[in-house]
């Protein structure tokens, strides 16, 4: 039997993903120990895990380098791979916003040409040209909260869970849309090679999930 591949976006949502996986018969003992590895197995069930950023889950699956991948749905719109998105694991909740200092609110709904600064520029610019308004995008990786602040942008396009990141830095949403949350990911070809495996694991996920 052909090992069938996971790819995991590391942190905490690797970990919820495990417990999800544990529940449905699908552990990984070797995963449990602290290490800095990156790739773990379970060679009686055939199953590999490995951890990589979440910007580089679809393309591990979109590859073929993992079978199924495991990551947030703002980074399926943002990579737009060509890959199949099977199922919402309910993880994660959270949305877009796109938000700025509060003085900034009423010239928002106005202002022509702002500047956008975000860590998702393709879902950024979606949001805008659907809105018929253009905007300049600044492309950042990280801390967006603070383009506002410091004057690099007008406003942020990024992700609001508990919103206490944008309060820390006394900034407000204008608008929110897109609701996320962690999906589940196959590759293509995989979809048909391991359709048996794939389809057993996702009816299980399914109960699991309506159960909890
Ligand atoms: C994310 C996001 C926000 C924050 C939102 O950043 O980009 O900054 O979390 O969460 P909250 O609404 O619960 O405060 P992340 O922690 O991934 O760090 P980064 O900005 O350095 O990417």
């Amino acid at each position: 039997m052909k090992y069938l591949t996971f790819a995991l976006a590391k942190g905490r949502l690797a970990e919820q993903t495990m417990e999800l996986l544990e529940k449905i018969g699908m552990s990984c003992e070797e995963m449990k120990q602290e290490t800095r590895k990156l790739i773990f197995t379970n060679e009686d069930l055939k199953l590999k895990f490995f951890l990589s950023k979440a910007s580089d889950v679809p393309t591990y699956v979109e590859y073929g380098a993992a079978d199924v991948g495991v990551v947030g749905k703002d980074t399926i719109l943002e990579e737009e791979r060509n890959l199949y998105e099977i199922l919402d694991l309910q993880l994660g909740k959270c949305h877009m916003a796109v938000a700025g200092l509060p003085e900034n609110s009423q010239r928002f709904k106005t202002m022509n040409n702002i500047r956008v600064a975000s860590k998702y520029p393709r879902i950024a610019k979606h949001y805008f040209d659907e809105q018929h308004r253009t905007v300049e995008i600044i492309k950042l990786n990280g801390s967006v909260e603070l383009a506002p602040i410091v004057g690099l942008s007008d406003v942020i396009v990024d992700i609001v869970e508990t919103g206490s990141t944008l309060k820390a830095n006394g900034l407000q949403v204008f608008e929110k849309f897109c609701p996320l949350s962690a999906r589940m990911i196959v590759n293509r070809s995989s979809m048909k090679m391991e359709h048996q495996r794939i389809v057993e694991m996702i009816d299980k996920m399914r109960e699991i999930l309506t159960l909890s």
